[in-house]
């Protein structure tokens, strides 16, 4: 029999326009390099990455869409199951950042009620490039309660911060869900046990 060698497994996906950085931030995550020149991603793609994280072994298997609309149809059907949505946007282009509530829409729309979301605004090393400030990152993740973060691929800055934020958050969720079905367990118990007397 194969050997179960994770205590947790969360499935994690990429979203936002073309080229705002979703592989870059991917590649940086799961082999520490970055590539100048990458080719637009076609359909889907994943790569799994297991972290140690509170003493448990964390197995991230993270899914890179591609940004192109042609592919909306693929890529919004593998919303449904996701436990993590990374919605990137590029901090030197204004358009990527204002198709942020479209992308908050699909995930309404496609995924879990209860998935976990975290904005990140990508290329924070182009500074002489900015075209949307970090203020305006942080106001439209505060407007629609999720969590907000810069990153730069290329200089590898808050890369890893990014998943391990998403996978902690993920881990407690995991954590509070055991501990009620523990007390649920417990009182079911002691119902039984009650019936059964006199
Ligand atoms: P699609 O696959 O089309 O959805 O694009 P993507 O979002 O996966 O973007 P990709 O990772 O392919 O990056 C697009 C371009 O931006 C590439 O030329 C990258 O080298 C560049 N890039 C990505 N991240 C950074 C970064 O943090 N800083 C800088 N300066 N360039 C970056």
């Amino acid at each position: 029999m194969a050997r179960k060698y994770y205590d947790q497994l969360y499935k994690l996906l990429l979203i936002g326009d073309s080229a705002v950085g979703k592989t870059s931030l991917l590649l940086r995550f799961s082999d520490d390099l970055f590539t100048p020149v990458l080719g637009a991603t076609i359909g889907i793609d994943f790569k799994i990455k297991t972290i140690e994280m509170g003493g448990q072994k964390v197995k991230l298997q993270i899914w890179d869409t591609a940004g192109q609309e042609r592919f909306e149809t693929i890529t919004t059907s593998y919303y449904r199951g996701s436990d993590g949505i990374l919605l990137v946007y590029d901090i030197t282009n204004p358009t990527s950042f204002q198709n942020v509530e479209k992308w908050l829409r699909y995930i309404q729309q496609y995924a879990d009620d209860q998935v976990e979301k975290v904005l990140v605004g990508n290329k924070c090393d182009l500074v002489d490039m900015r075209n949307v400030s970090k203020e305006r990152g942080q106001e439209i993740a505060q407007h629609f309660g999720i969590r907000f973060i810069e990153t730069s691929a290329k200089a590898n800055l808050n890369v890893d911060k990014a998943f391990f934020d998403m996978a902690e958050i993920l881990l407690k969720r995991s954590a509070q869900r055991k501990a009620a079905e523990t007390v649920k367990i417990k009182k079911g118990r002691r119902k039984n046990t009650k019936s059964k007397c006199c």
